[in-house]
Parts: C-alpha cells; sequence; structure tokens
C-alpha cells in the first residue's frame, strides 16, 4: 500500500497545532533575577568588566546545593553584580520570555528587587527601563502578555521601602503592583504597613510573599494588615486549618513554586509536597518557578514535576492553569483572560 506524502520543509500550522503542546499557564511567581543562567551570567560578566569568583559555568552551577532560603539569597544577590546596563536588563527579560514562551506561558507577572540593583549605584531608571521595554515587546516577540510587579525587600528598612517607592514614581505606568520578598523570618509583613498603603494610594495591586519559611501567621497578617490579592507561597497555611478554610473562603491564590520548594528545602522531596491536598481543600493553588535558573525548571518543568510526582491528573492540571489565569491582574482586559481561559478548557492533554 502506498501513500503519496506531501514533504514541505516547515510543519503546516494546521500540523503542528494538532500535537499536544503543553497546558496553556499563566506564570505569576517569577523573580527576573532569578532566571540569570550561568551562561548568561558569565557572558554580562565579560561586557561589563567584572570577574566572578567562579571559574567557569560547572563551577558556578556546582554552588547551588542549597540549604534554606537564606543561603539561596546569598548567592542571588551577589550574582546580580553581573546586571549593569539597559541592556543587562532587556535582555534577561527577553530571554525569559523566550523560554517561557515555549513552555506554554501566555501570560507572566514578574517580580524585580530594585533595591538589590540601587544599592549597587544601578539606577532604578535602568532597570525599569529595560525590563519594561523587554516585556512591552513580550507580545509581538513571544506572544506573551505581561505585568510587572515592584518588590521590596524585607530584610531592607521599611524607610527604604518607601523611598523605593517614591524612585519609582516616574515609572508607575510600567507597573502594576508591588510584592515583598527576601529573608522572611523575623520581618513580618506588619513592618511594611505603610509602604503597602501608600502603593495602594496610588492605584498598585499587592502581593506579598508569605508562608514560604515563615509561620501561617504571616499570611494573616499579609491580608490583614497589608491587604495583598495573592499570597505569593503560603506553603504553611496547611498548619493552620482555620486559615486554610478562610483561603478556601476567600478563594485568595496562592502562588506555588514546587522546585523553589524542593532546592530550598521547604519539602524533603517533590512527593511530600501538599499540592494535591491542597487542591482537594479547595485551595486557589497555581504552580510557578520562582527562580527558574537556580531552582532546576521553569514552568512547563515545574508543572511537569508536580504531574509526575504527583501522580496529578488532567483535571488538576487543568484546574492549576485556570487558577493561573482567574488569579491573573488582568482585570483591565478581562476578554484576553476569557480567551485564555478557553484555551485551558479546550486544551488537550498529550
Ligand atoms: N527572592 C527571590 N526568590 C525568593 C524566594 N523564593 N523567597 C523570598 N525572596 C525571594
Ligand atoms: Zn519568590
Amino acid at each position: 500500500m502506498s501513500h503519496t506524502v506531501s514533504v514541505s520543509p516547515h510543519p503546516s500550522p494546521t500540523a503542528s497545532s494538532t500535537a499536544p503542546g503543553p497546558v496553556p499557564k499563566a506564570e505569576l511567581h517569577l523573580h527576573i533575577e532569578g532566571t540569570l543562567e550561568p551562561a548568561q551570567a558569565f557572558a554580562f560578566a565579560a561586557r561589563n568588566g567584572i570577574t566572578l569568583p567562579y571559574a567557569d559555568e560547572a563551577e558556578l552551577t556546582a554552588a547551588y546545593a542549597f540549604e534554606d532560603l537564606q543561603s539561596f539569597l546569598d548567592l542571588y544577590y551577589a550574582l546580580m553584580a553581573v546586571l549593569r546596563t539597559e541592556r543587562d536588563f532587556f535582555e534577561l527579560a527577553d530571554a525569559y520570555l523566550a523560554r517561557a514562551a515555549e513552555q506554554g506561558v501566555r501570560h507572566a507577572e514578574i517580580f524585580f528587587d530594585p533595591q538589590a540593583h540601587t544599592c549597587r549605584g544601578v539606577p532604578i531608571g535602568t532597570v525599569i527601563e529595560g525590563l519594561s521595554r523587554a516585556l512591552a515587546a513580550g507580545e509581538e516577540r513571544h506572544g506573551i502578555s505581561t505585568r510587572l510587579i515592584l518588590c521590596f525587600l524585607r530584610d531592607q528598612s521599611a524607610e527604604s521601602a518607601l523611598q523605593t517607592l517614591e524612585e519609582a514614581r516616574p515609572y508607575l505606568d510600567r507597573i502594576t503592583a508591588v510584592g515583598l520578598d527576601s529573608a522572611e523570618v523575623g520581618h513580618p509583613p506588619s513592618k511594611f504597613r505603610e509602604v503597602f498603603a501608600a502603593a495602594e494610594a496610588l492605584g498598585l495591586r499587592k502581593v506579598a510573599h508569605a508562608g514560604e519559611e515563615g509561620p501561617p501567621a504571616y499570611i494573616v497578617e499579609a491580608l490583614d494588615v497589608l491587604g495583598v490579592e495573592r499570597i505569593d507561597h503560603g506553603l504553611r497555611c496547611v498548619e493552620d486549618p482555620a486559615l486554610v478554610e478562610r483561603l478556601v473562603r476567600e478563594r485568595m491564590p496562592l502562588t506555588l513554586c514546587p522546585l523553589s520548594n524542593v532546592r530550598l528545602r521547604a519539602v524533603d522531596t517533590l512527593a511530600d509536597h501538599p499540592l494535591p491536598g491542597m487542591l482537594r481543600a479547595g485551595l486557589m493553588a497555581t504552580v510557578n518557578s520562582d527562580d527558574p535558573a537556580y531552582f532546576g525548571g521553569y514552568a512547563g518543568e515545574n508543572f511537569d514535576a508536580v504531574r509526575d510526582a504527583l501522580a496529578l491528573g488532567e483535571e488538576e492540571l487543568r484546574t492549576l492553569a485556570r487558577n493561573s489565569f482567574l488569579a491573573a491582574f488582568l482585570d483591565d482586559d478581562e476578554e484576553r483572560r476569557a480567551r485564555y481561559l478557553a484555551e485551558v478548557e479546550s486544551h488537550t492533554f498529550g
């Protein structure tokens, strides 16, 4: 039996679109500085005349054996020394968007840490101009819509956070929300009551890391004192049944980061991650990559890893993807949200 096969150098759009690709998703917990890949760090260092204290990429990667959040943050901040120019920030964000697009990310809400740059003499304008130029081109270059979230470092003072918000004022048209990150324990959300109130008065949305290493009480503070609309991580809510009940009732999104939790030892192994129970409890969980260059995977790898380690089925994966778009700051573009949600519902898992 013979078949006539037409061979073309490029697969036709119809042929490629019938192959089940990755589930469409939004990434809501991604530190752009955490996408700095070892090769990129060496390339940026070379062109900026900086010598890294590692002989090569292998030696740098060998340092990615973290014991906890602080041991990661020490390296994360040190490596940022290579980020100096607007071009560096543009290329960093553009490379992330290219990679995320391949893994089915349709919408990305991206954190950045201005204080980690201004403290090294890099002006906030250099950071924001570079990042926002890449993000603005994200749709055309990579088919990804974006939002930018300015994070305050919680191990710095409340005054420094207020000064950072002031420095960001000329650029607020590029910024959707404020967040709170860095070393959690000993730096409760209430320390940042004033700056979050000021951000709200400027029309910014609010999120905060809470319950990654810190106790469930920090999640409660983030909600009640800061008035956040999403909790970043929120992993330790499972220790407090009344809090879980509240988060379910309020449909509060949690931006979980499973591979990060393993690398920073919040859980022993991925098989121990509480995600399946969280979904069964009705929590509005999402899956994200946090700092993918350091933790072994981008959004797609996080989805694949939880699917495999926790035996998640298609409906659980679809729920995670649906939640990501429901929790996105797309209130100014509901048509787009509806389009993304329709894509999730019609997705065929391979
Ligand atoms: N900054 C970058 N990644 C972080 C994380 N996982 N927790 C707190 N701050 C961070
Ligand atoms: Zn984070």
